[in-house]
């Protein structure tokens, strides 16, 4: 009950959404590039600097200059330890050598139930999915050998580390 009940808010909402049509069911999100245009606009929950825990040593840059912001699309907030299907959000790490853009979408459906239906994705700064060799740098346990999902099942909120 209490599901059919969030489910039916999300879509109501993302009804109210006009802006851009995305290919949404009522219990599935399938992000695409526009939706994470305009990210930079969305609400900045958090901005943290040094050395990035995302980022292994291997990586130029990843040292004190790292400043990473975090935007939540829509103000979205987990209800009951979760967040609603159709949440995303996007974290921009930047330091003096490198810059990184990564985000995650709530998918919803048994896109990866085991580990909450969340999928990962790297973009560019426009909002566009990069595309690596051919293929979309998106999923979850497939996506860089399950990296981005394995360090987010331990955060302590959904797979979501900034609260
Ligand atoms: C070794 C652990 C680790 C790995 C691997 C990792 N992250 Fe994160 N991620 C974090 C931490 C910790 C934060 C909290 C913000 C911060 O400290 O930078 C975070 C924050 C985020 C956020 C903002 C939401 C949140 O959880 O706070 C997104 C989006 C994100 N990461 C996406 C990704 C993607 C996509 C990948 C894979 C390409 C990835 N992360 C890999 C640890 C990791």
């Amino acid at each position: 009950m209490v599901a059919v009940l969030l489910l039916s808010m999300v879509f109501v909402q993302s009804c109210k959404d006009d802006e851009e049509p995305e290919p949404q069911t009522n219990n599935e999100f399938i992000a695409d590039d526009a939706s994470f245009s305009g990210w930079e606009s969305w609400d900045l929950v958090d901005t943290k600097s040094g050395v990035d825990p995302a980022l292994t040593g291997a990586h130029a840059g990843n040292d004190s200059t790292s400043v990473r912001k975090i935007y939540v699309k829509n103000s979205q907030k987990p209800v009951d330890g979760m967040y609603p299907i159709g949440t995303l959000i996007v974290k921009h790490m930047k330091s003096d050598a490198m810059e990184m853009i990564t985000a995650m979408a709530k998918r919803g459906n048994g896109f990866d139930a085991a580990n909450n239906d969340w999928e990962y994705f790297v973009i560019e700064a426009g909002g566009k999915i990069v595309v690596d060799n051919g293929t979309a740098m998106r999923g979850s346990t497939n996506l860089m050998n399950g990296m981005c999902v394995g360090c987010h099942s331990k955060a302590t909120t959904d797979y979501v580390f900034t609260e």
